[in-house]
């Protein structure tokens, strides 16, 4: 599928590694999803526009870039905040939007319950930050909602993704490139990843 990228990168499939092990605190977890988001952080931004720029050395002027995408951070609730942090090391300037989702048990869609977006959109490019991509619903909701915002390059960071999640996101948003240190087997009943990493959110804030 296109416009899916699993990273290859040593680094995150060890630290990902740590993370699934159910031996692994809260603490731990906590450091190990940052520094993976950074490492995606990284790769997902591969694409951002930049402009060209004049710099004074200590020896002499030169050619520099900048980058000038305005960008968007929009962590889903809750589980999605602990990328942040990551993603600020290497974009501090980034604004934060935070979006939260919750599944209607009886229709099973998901339903708006945090939205303070601004009417006019602030930034160019929103990076869209769930560690766990299942079923796709809260990441299909979350880049309409970003899309009826104006924002029109969008891309989706997640730590681990079913096959189910790919296919429903990709099929709902093409255009979204999805970023992800891996993909896993399939969802189980309960719409967990397997073999996953269990509950992303009560890991992460040790509930
Ligand atoms: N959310 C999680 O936290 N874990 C899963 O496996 C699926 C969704």
């Amino acid at each position: 599928m296109n416009n899916v990228y699993p990273s290859s990168h040593p680094l995150v499939g060890a630290k990902l590694s740590l993370l699934r092990n159910v031996k692994t605190d809260s603490k731990k977890f906590r450091e190990l999803i940052r520094e993976i988001a950074a490492m995606l952080a990284y790769e997902a931004t591969m694409d951002l526009a930049v402009g060209q720029i004049d710099i004074q050395t200590p020896l002499m002027m030169t050619k520099g870039i900048t980058v000038l995408e305005r960008i968007g951070l929009v962590p889903i609730l809750r589980s999605g905040l602990g990328m942040v942090e990551g993603f600020w090391e290497l974009m501090p300037g980034a604004e934060v939007w935070h979006i939260g989702l919750y599944r209607d048990e009886k229709t099973l869609k998901p339903v708006s319950y945090y939205n303070r977006l601004p009417i006019e959109p602030t930034v160019s490019v929103c990076l869209v930050l769930d560690p766990m991509l299942a079923t796709g619903g809260s990441a299909v909701a979350t880049v309409d909602i970003l899309k009826r915002w104006g924002v029109t390059k969008i891309k989706f960071v997640g730590i681990l993704a079913a096959p189910e999640g790919i296919e429903r996101l990709h099929s709902a948003h093409p255009d979204v490139s999805i970023h992800l240190a891996a993909i896993d087997e399939c969802l189980n009943e309960h719409g967990y990843i397997l073999p996953g990493l269990g509950d992303a959110g009560d890991r992460q804030f040790g509930t």
